[in-house]
């Protein structure tokens, strides 16, 4: 809801109202359009203006050496103003949301209030239409979503600037993006233009931010700002793995299920920017938006510039709270399609099974495997188009490879379809190899510098998708293989960052604009595919999670969240991005052991349970793989299907325990919309010695009704006791003899068995005592086998 109310001066003052929080602002007698409020939902009497008085800051005088704004206003500094907008010049230092190059070289801007207006999200998506950008969205009929839209202007400079404030009532989320036209007959040169910016006067100086690198995306790290600045940006091209442009921004004491804190997220793939500055009068200033890094945009008279939509939420109620808000809003107003609330198939991916060594028959048994197995699509990876044998060469050339594929896709896609199994394939549509019949033909659509030399990524080079014939040749080529068989799913990759940005098409003027032109002209391409094929999964990828963003979730509904598929890694790296996105739209793959990215042995179990969490698939050649675990992977598939619903759009709830960045333990717990199904998973990294005893503590049951909690019948094999059994066996059993592998067949233990029922208050307020672990003086049916890296998944269904 918004509401307007009009002070004694006649100045509007605006509120945001969602379900349970309130953003406020209001024009000052300046007409600067001033920030006065984001927290737990406030009463606003539009009646009676006098009750919001509180929130304003009361000036008399200028702070110390400040420069005050003008004569008639002498007691205001916009140094120490809280502010919708900051700009360069008129007193404020701070981190500006705009910047602006005149003609006559100066950098000073003003804006003031000129309008205000209701507008219909249809009116406001039009707007976000044209801009090419993505933006969120609301199915008629199912949200209150409105937006109001805020007209400044800078009266000296002829400029004006339309802010855009969109509420999500039901998740507790606003959104902000603007629109700056130049109105003057002169070209200006935007150098900044952002699109949020929170000046707060509560200490949320808590930052939690989500760093990494390739095979470690999203690692999670806190840092307390007590002055100066913060800045979260990637300059990769791309959102990047180096810092995901997704924020929070806490108090002291915010914990997982206690505190004020905002989350910010920006719906943007490319090079982006996220600043917190804490000024000199103890208040804070957060801006998100592109990264001014190397930006410039001329804007001719007339000319407007829109930036991307960037996306608030704030809980009262700690992170996980406000996790789940975010999830909700990007389920419902991000992801769309007819994916949108689809269960996603589990599938099974060639890469780490054969790499580029892929031909008809391998995959044909591959995926033959799979189906035994109860795999739901098979996906062929990298290798299979024209001379594509390793990473050097054929990026562009997007026809299969004669020798692979006799029958080509067409018939690849049939039989796999003939096994029961859906078919689809990788690309990287935004690439081309030096070595390539495209290059040959079209040295100009690779982005460089002409005549100078190149760095190197993956001997590959981008192609310049800001030259709208590349574009077309994108939409074009893939368009024509994915009508070119049965393809029900597409791997979409990105595996180079940006060097020598650099567009051959665009003139010297505008190269300022390449790496964002770029982003532009590849929402273009998905815009145009996802509509050409509304049928296909499409998920994103970036050597992983190089790319994992709002602005990709606006067009592909899932991505993989990361090339490391190590179990331990991935519940860091999961349990991170679960901070900012739901379960239903990160990836995760059981894979083969040792790891190959980190070489180390996790049980097959904990793999599973652990991409359960996620969307699961496999990858790993299950051609190689013995009877027993085939079986395993059989079961696990099959639990899978049956409570996928939950893992996939169930509301997701974080063990408090893994808060700690040290902690030994973690936990998850997955309820479905009724709270009468859930999930849990109980993990530990390494085994404590005479330590038996733990605790699951599923959180978000519905505390008056009872469950029945259970967990799985686990069968341990023979060889996960080692040389032990020679403690209770009548004949010596050798480690590694055939005799041990024979025996390991046919004799199986039954593992511990949990089994009660009671009300959901005492299984999240006590927690569920678990049976014992092994622990190093004995061993009977009730004792949990628990070595390094171990986990369990346990279900709680609603008794009547
Ligand atoms: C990237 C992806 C991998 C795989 C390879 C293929 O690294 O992240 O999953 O598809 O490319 O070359």
């Amino acid at each position: 809801m918004i509401q307007i109310v009009k002070d004694s001066d006649t100045r509007p003052w605006f509120f945001l109202q969602t379900a349970h929080t309130t953003y406020g602002m209001r024009v000052m007698e300046t007409g600067h359009l001033e920030h006065l409020y984001y927290g737990e939902r406030i009463t606003v009497d539009s009646q009676d203006p006098s009750s919001c008085a509180p929130l304003v800051i009361q000036r008399a005088f200028a702070p110390g050496n400040t420069c005050t704004y003008d004569r008639e206003h002498p007691q205001i500094s916009m140094e120490d103003v809280c502010l919708e907008v900051g700009t360069l010049g008129k007193g404020d230092i701070r981190e500006p949301f705009l910047e602006v190059r005149f003609a006559d070289g100066s950098v000073t801007s003003d804006f003031t209030f000129d309008s205000y207006e209701i507008i219909t999200l249809k009116e406001r998506e039009q707007c976000l239409q044209d801009s090419g950008l993505p933006h969120s969205y609301s199915e008629v009929g199912t949200d209150s979503a409105e937006c109001l839209q805020i007209v400044l202007q800078d009266v000296t400079n002829h400029l004006e600037l339309q802010l855009f404030y969109t509420v999500f009532e039901e998740c507790d989320v606003i959104t902000r993006s603007a629109r700056l036209i130049n109105h003057s007959d002169a070209s200006v040169t935007l150098n900044r233009c952002l699109s949020a910016q929170l000046d707060l006067t509560e200490d949320y100086s808590m930052i939690t931010h989500f760093s990494g690198a390739w095979a470690r995306e999203m690692h999670r790290e806190q840092i307390s700002l007590r002055s100066g600045k913060f800045v979260n940006a990637s300059y990769t091209g791309t959102s990047s793995n180096r810092s995901n442009p997704f924020m929070i921004l806490g108090h002291k004491n915010t914990c997982e299920t206690f505190g004020s804190c905002i989350g910010c997220n920006l719906i943007y793939s490319g090079n982006h920017y996220e600043a917190l500055e804490k000024d000199s009068y103890g208040k804070l200033r957060f801006v998100s938006g592109i990264n001014p890094q190397s930006f410039s945009r001329e804007l001719t008279p007339e000319a407007h510039f829109d930036t991307p939509e960037a996306v608030l939420s704030y809980s009262s109620k700690g992170y996980g709270r406000l996790s789940r808000q975010l999830h909700s809003f990007i389920r419902e107003h991000i992801v769309r399609g007819v994916w949108k609330r689809r269960p996603r198939p589990v599938l099974l991916n060639s890469w780490e099974a054969c790499y580029f060594k892929i031909d008809e028959r391998k995959l044909l048994q591959l995926a033959k495997a799979g189906a035994d197995v109860g795999i739901e699509l098979f996906v062929m990876d990298d290798g299979w188009f024209s001379g594509r044998n390793d990473d050097t060469s054929s990026l562009g050339d997007w026809e299969p490879d004669p020798k692979k594929l006799p029958g080509g896709i067409a018939s690849l896609s049939k039989k796999i379809k003939a096994l029961g199994v859906d078919f689809g394939l990788w690309v990287e549509p935004e690439m081309i190899s030096e070595n390539s019949r495209l290059y040959q033909e079209h040295p100009d659509w690779a982005m460089m510098i002409p005549e100078h030399p190149h760095s190197e990524g993956r001997n590959q080079r981008l192609l310049d998708l800001c030259n709208p014939e590349v574009q077309q040749y994108v939409i074009d080529s893939m368009t024509k293989v994915f009508s070119s068989g049965d393809i029900r799913y597409v791997k979409w990759d990105m595996n180079r960052n940006f060097s020598d940005i650099y567009s051959p098409y665009l003139p010297a003027a505008k190269q300022g604009e390449t790496a964002h032109r770029y982003v532009l002209g590849l929402y273009h391409i998905m815009n145009e595919l996802t509509t050409r094929f509304p049928e296909i999964l499409f998920e994103g990828c970036s050597s992983g999670g190089n790319r994992f963003d709002l602005g990709i979730l606006s067009y592909f509904p899932q991505i993989w969240a990361s090339d490391n598929t190590d179990a331990l890694c991935r519940t860091g790296i999961q349990n991170s991005y679960s901070y900012g996105y739901p379960l239903s739209v990160f990836t995760a793959h059981v894979s083969s052991c040792p790891n190959h990215q980190t070489l180390r042995i996790t049980p097959l179990e904990t793999r599973f349970q652990v991409a359960s969490f996620g969307v699961l698939g496999y990858e790993c050649n299950l051609k190689d793989l013995s009877g027993s675990d085939l079986n395993a992977i059989r079961e696990q598939i099959a639990l899978y299907k049956k409570w996928r619903d939950v893992f996939q759009f169930g509301s997701f709830y974080r063990g408090a325990e893994n808060e700690a960045s040290d902690s030994e333990t973690l936990s998850w717990t997955c309820v479905s919309p009724d709270g009468r199904r859930a999930v849990g998973l109980f993990f530990r990294r390494l085994t404590v010695p005479n330590q038996s005893h733990d605790w699951y503590r599923p959180v978000g049951l519905l505390p008056d009704v009872k469950y029945h909690f259970y967990g799985r019948n686990i069968k341990y094999n023979l060889k996960d006791f080692g040389d032990l059994v020679n403690t209770v066996s009548p004949i010596h059993i050798k480690q590694g003899s055939a005799l041990q592998e024979i025996l390991s067949r046919f004799v199986n233990m039954d593992g511990e068995k949990e089994d009660l029922t009671a009300y959901g208050d005492t299984l999240m307020r006590a927690g569920i005592a678990l049976k014992p672990a092994f622990a190093g003086t004995g061993y009977n049916s009730d004792t949990r086998l628990f070595p390094d890296f171990s986990s369990r998944i346990y279900f709680m269904e609603a008794v009547e």
